[in-house]
């Protein structure tokens, strides 16, 4: 069994690669500003579409309700809305007495392994590039609530529901199995009452400098690059599964292909307590892509993306797309939000927060080759009881009592971490 999976060094002088990007890329696209016009309209357009959607509907968000998901139930009109916005709430993946018990469950395992105690502050700087504070999240990764949730039902069908909004028969490649995702063990927020937060600015996961320098995703992005906008199609799969992420000491980072990044919902969370934004277009990563390109910004720069940093979207550079956020709705615990992983985030601040904010983040990363290496890590990860490999190795539950085990994996969770045929 292999536990490697592919790394990828930070060029020295990647200053100078930028340099040279951008040169290839503007002889390439020729008419750059003409280009970001065009993507701009188009962001507009879908951007005031959708707070029309907002104020009919109180959000922009699409909603489905899971027994709708499950039954095959969903219509044509409702997927292409979730297309169309990039984002989608899941009510009542799992019922709401459960994503409760769920929650108990976990601040028990907090509480007997002394959590509080223990904790010595952020492992990593990863999200130090932008704005606003550190969220409020725990680097808790092997809790049953968790494992249970990752390996059930419920989870697979709605993932398989979102894989299969891809295309991933495309440009010659079969790019992922839509119907068997990994297990991708990320972290837990909690948020008490009371909390004053000043959220998380927006941003993009999946890689920054990465998007323009790396050839796997100039091929994901080659419709933009070579100023054909109209044909470029933010769920064609193609050489997506394909891109690396570079290594940077002592950060976090994303090693599998993820189609939608999300979470759980633990808590009920209240209409303007601090929720998450996104800038419902997927298309919208076009604009962040040329933004640089212009000529107001430095040869050797891209709006402020830092290596080992998530890529940050800022009024400064940005001032489109961050008029374009829209709140989710108000969610019940056991519903699940999930978002395309081009599309822009962020988490607005809150004072006196009123309920609380737990979630569970669980992402879809169906199997794939680049997915399957990283599914070994992440066995051998369980089994130690240790934090996966994307993130610091900060190994808080090695020793922590009422830990899943790999004994209580399901066939779900078996399959999900290559151990078994799939
Ligand atoms: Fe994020």
């Amino acid at each position: 069994m292999t536990t490697s999976f592919s790394s990828l060094t930070l060029p020295d002088d990647y200053k100078k690669n930028i340099v040279e990007m951008k040169r290839a890329m503007r002889a390439q696209i020729g008419d750059i500003a003409g280009l970001f016009r065009q993507v701009c309209d188009k962001i507009e357009t879908e951007i005031a579409a959708a707070r029309e959607e907002e104020k009919r509907n109180g959000s922009a968000w699409p909603e489905i309700s899971y027994a709708d998901l499950a039954a095959g139930k969903v219509s044509p009109q409702q997927i292409a809305q979730i297309k169309r916005r990039g984002c989608l709430v899941v009510r009542q993946t799992f019922s709401r007495e459960s994503a409760l018990e769920m929650d108990r469950s976990m601040l028990n395992y907090l509480d007997e392994n002394h959590f509080d105690e223990v904790y010595r502050g952020p492992g990593d700087n990863f999200f130090g590039s932008l704005e606003a504070s550190r969220p409020e999240i725990y680097p808790i990764y092997w809790s049953k609530a968790q494992m249970s949730a990752r390996q059930s039902e419920q989870m697979a069908a709605t993932q398989s529901f979102l894989n299969r909004l891809w295309h991933f028969q495309q440009a010659g490649g079969s790019w992922f199995n839509p119907d068997v995702n990994i297990i991708y063990p990320d972290r837990i927020r909690r948020r008490p009452p009371g909390t004053t937060s000043k959220g998380l600015g927006a941003h993009t996961d999946s890689g920054a400098l990465e998007r323009w320098l790396l050839p796997a995703y100039q091929k994901v992005f080659r419709k933009i690059f070579t100023n054909r906008f109209a044909e470029y199609d933010p769920w064609d799969a193609a050489y997506r599964p394909e891109v690396n992420e570079y290594d940077v000491a002592n950060t976090t980072k994303c090693s599998a292909f993820r189609t939608f990044q999300g979470w759980t919902a633990l808590s009920d969370m209240l209409s303007g307590q601090g929720l998450l934004h996104v800038v419902p277009v997927p298309e919208a990563m076009a604009y962040v892509l040329l933004r640089p390109l212009l000529d107001d910004v430095p040869e050797d720069e891209l709006c402020g993306v830092a290596p080992g940093r998530v890529l940050p979207v800022s009024e400064k550079w940005h001032p489109h797309l961050i008029a374009g956020l829209c709140s989710i709705p108000a969610v019940q615990a056991g519903d699940s939000v999930w978002w395309h992983c081009d599309v822009i985030h962020s988490v607005a601040p809150v004072e006196n927060q009123q309920g609380w904010g737990n979630v569970m983040y669980i992402p879809a990363a169906p199997m794939c080759e680049k997915n399957l290496a990283y599914a070994h890590s992440v066995r051998n990860a369980l089994e130690k009881g240790a934090s996966p490999a994307d993130f610091p190795q900060e190994d808080y539950e090695q020793a922590w009592a009422n830990r899943f085990q790999l004994s209580d994996l399901n066939i779900n969770g078996r399959r999900a971490l290559g151990m078994e045929e799939n």
